[in-house]
């Protein structure tokens, strides 16, 4: 079974990270979900969906994904001393969702200032794959420049934009569709009914 730390930053899209982590916690295929928040993320979550997710009880995990997960622990964002901010800890990826420009920086310079970033750093250093969820737009060199960086590194770059392609009717259809794609580079199981399987031929 799985052990995948999701980090959560102030970018917009806190949407993603709420789906995502519905996502996994129904996943057979995942035994354990590290949460982290930063303080830009729960005001950005406040912000877009309406829940209050500071604090680092079970009940935050509950308002967000609307049920009770005993898979998730929710480490307080300050806490460097956290298990996952050693690599000694076992994990198997860890995804940034969505990623603000100043965590992405963070990242890609090494200058590590909360436990997002320190778990990002600790992933990188152990080789263990690492997405980020970027949102911005748009996009200045500085950002660009962060991202290749990275890309080379063997970072995994999603930027949150979703496909129109599957004619998606509500924003919870794009929502889905852009999650499945980072479940599947997480390489975890999900029910697959957004993958694309070609045009479909008219007769
Ligand atoms: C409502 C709201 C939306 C924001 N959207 C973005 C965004 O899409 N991308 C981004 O890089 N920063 C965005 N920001 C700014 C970040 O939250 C800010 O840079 C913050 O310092 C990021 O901190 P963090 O990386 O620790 O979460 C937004 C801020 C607010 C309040």
């Amino acid at each position: 079974m799985k052990s995948i730390i999701l980090g959560i930053t102030g970018a917009s899209g806190s949407i993603y990270a709420q789906r995502l982590l519905a996502h996994l916690n129904a996943s057979p295929d995942v035994g354990r979900i590290e949460l982290i928040i930063s303080q830009a993320g729960v005001r950005v979550v406040g912000e877009e969906l309406g829940i209050n997710v500071a604090g680092s009880d079970a009940r935050v995990v509950e308002g967000l994904i609307g049920f009770p997960s005993d898979k998730t622990i929710l480490h307080p964002i300050s806490d460097i001393g956290a298990s996952i901010s050693s690599g000694s800890h076992p994990v198997d990826a860890m995804v940034v969702i969505p990623c603000s420009m100043s965590t992405l920086a963070a990242i890609a310079s090494g200058f590590t200032r909360d436990l997002v970033h320190r778990a990002a750093d600790v992933t990188l250093k152990e080789g263990r794959p690492l997405l980020l969820v970027p949102r911005e737009t748009p996009l200045s060199a500085i950002h660009l420049e962060n991202m290749l960086k990275l890309a080379r590194l063997g970072v995994k770059i999603l930027p949150a934009m979703p496909g129109f392609y599957f004619q998606p009717h509500t924003i919870n259809d794009l929502v889905d569709h852009f999650t499945h794609r980072v479940l599947d580079h997480l390489g975890v199981l999900h029910n697959q009914e957004t993958r694309w399987e070609g045009t479909k031929k008219r007769v």
